[in-house]
């Protein structure tokens, strides 16, 4: 009997000990429903402030669309966008206006390489990282990282493309007129260096150079005064985007001056749109040196790096083919900007690549 009073004893004991641990309370009562999943705490959003220089050219559109779409909500980015207008005060107030914010980051397309120490120290004392996006500051080391294009390197192209080119048609005398990017653009300043240096090196006459500010209406007016000023002296035009290119191009309609492949004078074009490669597959272009906007996915990759407190490289180049309108030449030999002998190949348009062109 004894025996027995103790088991039931060391019975209610257990029972009592396992209600104490909590083990019981998890397990839901036999009429309620099965509890939900905890949901996930809300992801929080990386704030990222970006100055784009404008809308100027069909280049820029594609540059703020793969931004955007890489900066999304859905991607875990709270994107603050401000479209500068091509006005540098504009561009400093937005940045100026993204530090007030107290953004997780600063992205800057520069639509100039000088002027930005003084901003980019505020952004350094305010402990916010600055990315540069497509064209370079040149005048401060104050940012994390720079992606973009190699844009020296596209003037030496076109230009390793046009020494080549004459020879080949026998074109013994080159007579240029430039419509260059806006004034003081790392774009402009990087593409002029390229091609004058080949210009120098074969003694081609460079007319005039003026600046057409990436617009099409820009082309038009420079291509209108250079008329006036070289009617029937002129044999090559480079329009340093296809923006200016389209613009020139209706200007020496309007003159009557043909040119293309079967015009008189050869039109190089630097951006590679899909309009302007429609242009190169018709023959309306000569050639057009692609500069690469799809760098949205760079940068968002970037930022989630810093952001995991990972290293990023200092510089990333985008890639950058070489478009032709004829078959007569497969690659160009060169000494690019970093004195490296290169030797790329040249790709005549077909249907199928202007219409995956950006
Ligand atoms: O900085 C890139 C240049 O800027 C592109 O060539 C031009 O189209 C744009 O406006």
């Amino acid at each position: 009997m004894k025996k027995l009073f103790a088991l039931v004893l060391a019975l209610a004991l257990a029972l009592s000990v396992a209600a104490c641990s909590g083990g019981a309370s998890t397990t839901p009562a036999p009429s309620a429903k099965p509890s939900a999943a905890p949901s996930a705490a809300p992801q929080k959003l990386i704030k990222v402030g970006f100055a784009q220089v404008g809308h100027e050219s069909d280049w820029r559109t594609a540059s703020t669309k793969s931004v955007q779409a890489a900066l999304s909500k859905e991607k875990g980015f709270d994107l603050r966008f401000v479209d500068c207008d091509n006005n540098s005060a504009k561009q400093l107030e937005a940045v100026r206006s993204f530090i007030q914010q107290q953004v997780d980051y600063i992205v800057i397309a520069p639509i100039v390489s000088t002027g930005w120490d003084t901003v980019l120290t505020e952004a350094q004392s305010a402990k916010i990282p600055v990315i540069v996006l497509d064209r370079t500051i040149d005048d401060s080391t104050k940012y994390v990282t720079w992606i973009g294009s190699e844009f020296t390197n596209e003037g030496l192209a076109a230009g390793a493309w046009l020494k080549d080119y004459a020879k080949a048609k026998n074109i013994k005398d080159l007579n240029i007129l430039v419509i260059k990017g806006t004034t003081g653009s790392s774009a402009e300043i990087g593409r002029t260096k390229g091609f004058e240096k080949i210009a120098k090196e074969n003694g081609w006459k460079i007319l005039d150079q003026q600046d057409g500010n990436f617009t099409q209406d820009g082309g038009q007016k420079v291509m209108e005064s250079y008329l006036k000023s070289y009617k029937d002296k002129f044999n090559v035009v480079v329009c340093q985007n296809d923006n200016e290119a389209f613009g020139a191009q209706d200007a020496m309609k309007a003159a009557g001056v043909t040119y293309g492949v079967n015009g008189k004078v050869i039109l190089i074009s630097f951006d590679a749109c899909k309009a302007a490669l429609k242009q190169v597959l018709e023959g309306k272009i000569n050639a057009d040196f692609q500069c690469n906007p799809l760098q949205g996915e760079f940068l968002a990759d970037a930022i989630k790096k810093l952001a995991a407190g990972e290293k990023v490289p200092a510089k990333t180049y985008m890639k950058e083919p070489w478009y032709v309108a004829e078959d007569i030449l497969k690659s160009i030999t060169y000494t690019n900007n970093a004195g490296q002998t290169v030797t790329e190949p040249l790709i005549k348009v077909t249907q199928a690549i202007a219409d995956a062109a950006y």
